[in-house]
């Protein structure tokens, strides 16, 4: 499927799939709303020093940047898990200009090692942080208690409904160790409830720009 560069409401850019008229992140700013779901109601709301993490959707790997440079100013030791199925290119890369709009020069050499590194093989990108990525589908994930917090960013149950299923919230569950923690933008009533019937325990946050809530689940 054909994908664009794009700008959003905050000045960042971000991918858009044309033909599902479905972006990558908010239309209303995606270093905003980065920040806001999976750092500020996810990373700094687990009180784990040493922090387990999974993406659902690694896609051009703002989430893991943000994480990366957020980590680095509070001594949080992060080991970061990103799935995904579909990789961008180097070239969006660039264009996506993210070392720029963050400026974060220091962390240019590991952002880019994460888009290059070897599919399934572990990276130590800095003392703090290290790195896997796995290229595979969501579906096929099957892991038992092995993840501390869960960035789920996949694309809207609009276009991709079967990824907002309680098939895929038990997989998440089953993923996360005790008192683990998944965050996400979507909102969605069908989406709280797909999320409780596993066991989750679900808060409607505040959400990002453009946006008026946002959900964060528990496994008590
Ligand atoms: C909303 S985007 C993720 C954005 C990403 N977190 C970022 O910071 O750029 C959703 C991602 O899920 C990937 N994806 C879609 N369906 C998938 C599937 N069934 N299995 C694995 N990856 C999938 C897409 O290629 C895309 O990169």
């Amino acid at each position: 499927m054909k994908r664009n560069i794009i700008t959003t409401g905050d000045g960042s850019k971000t991918i858009q799939i044309q033909d599902w008229e479905e972006q990558y992140h908010s239309v209303h700013g995606a270093v905003n709303e980065a920040y806001h779901v999976f750092i500020d109601k996810g990373l700094e709301y687990h009180t784990n020093k040493a922090i387990r993490i999974l993406e659902i959707g690694f896609g051009s790997g703002l989430n893991a940047l943000i994480t990366l440079i957020e980590s680095g100013k509070n001594g949080r030791v992060v080991d970061y898990t990103g799935i995904e199925a579909y990789p961008v290119s180097i070239e969006e890369v660039l264009q996506l200009e993210y070392i720029e709009t963050l400026n974060a020069e220091a962390y240019r050499k590991q952002f880019f090692e994460m888009h290059k590194c070897a599919w399934g093989i572990k990276t130590k990108l800095t003392s703090h942080f290290t790195f896997l990525k796995q290229k595979k589908d969501f579906q096929e994930i099957s892991d038992t208690s092995l993840y501390d917090l869960i960035y789920f960013d996949a694309f809207g149950a609009r276009v991709q409904p079967e990824l907002w299923t309680e098939i895929v919230f038990d997989k998440m569950y089953k993923a996360l160790s005790a008192n683990g923690v998944l965050v996400t933008y979507a909102a969605k009533g069908s989406v709280r409830r797909a999320m409780q019937s596993v066991g989750f325990v679900v808060e409607r946050l505040p959400g990002p720009p453009g946006k008026r809530e946002m959900l964060r689940a528990l496994k008590v």
